[in-house]
């Protein structure tokens, strides 16, 4: 799990993800997710400002995927997808290309932040939390597996990054 060198984590650069990173993060979102996204759904997303990938001498350690949808002045972000390779998880990594996609969404007009998780998944669960999501409700079977999913909601307005 820790196979990370932490003193290399100082080298890691977060950075918009553009089509060359994106066989990097097809590989990372099927080593990770049993239901991964396909390649194509990665291409709508290449030039969205939250879709961010942290990287360290170009290679791609982990993502995270997220958007902004007009709301009548009350615009949403929503956060789609976030992973970080296995031996690089435990750094950091994650926390920080979540909070600089909520800086990059805040920055693209959005006032409040959505996501839905597994029910299941602590890791993630309990990421989003210290960075001050809240469970909004749980949807049932949301999942294809039947599992069920929180939606979470952050309020940028009264979001600070640290
Ligand atoms: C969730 C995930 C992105 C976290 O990435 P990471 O780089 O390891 O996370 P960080 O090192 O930035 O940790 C940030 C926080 O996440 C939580 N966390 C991370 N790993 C955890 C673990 N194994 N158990 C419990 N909490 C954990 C902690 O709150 C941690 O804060 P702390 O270090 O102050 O305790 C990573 O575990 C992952 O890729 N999981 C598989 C894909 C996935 O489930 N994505 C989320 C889909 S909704």
């Amino acid at each position: 799990m820790r196979e990370f060198d932490d003193a290399l984590a100082d080298n890691v650069v977060i950075r918009q993800a553009d089509r060359a990173d994106l066989l990097d993060v097809l590989r990372i979102e099927r080593a990770c997710f049993s239901e991964p996204w396909p390649y194509s759904a990665f291409e709508l997303f290449v030039d969205e400002p939250a879709f961010l990938v942290a990287t360290r001498e170009n290679e791609v350690l982990g993502y995270v995927v997220a958007d902004v949808m007009p709301n009548h002045g009350n615009d949403i972000g929503h956060v789609k997808d976030l992973a970080v390779r296995e031996d690089a998880r435990g750094n950091g990594l994650g926390r920080r290309l979540l909070v600089q996609s909520l800086a990059a969404m805040t920055i693209a007009g959005a006032t409040v932040v959505k996501l839905e998780v597994r029910v299941s998944n602590d890791p993630a669960i309990r990421l989003y939390r210290s960075v001050g999501f809240e469970s909004a409700r749980r949807i049932p079977g949301y999942y294809g597996n039947g599992e069920d999913a929180y939606i979470m909601v952050l309020d940028l307005s009264e979001w600070k990054s640290d």
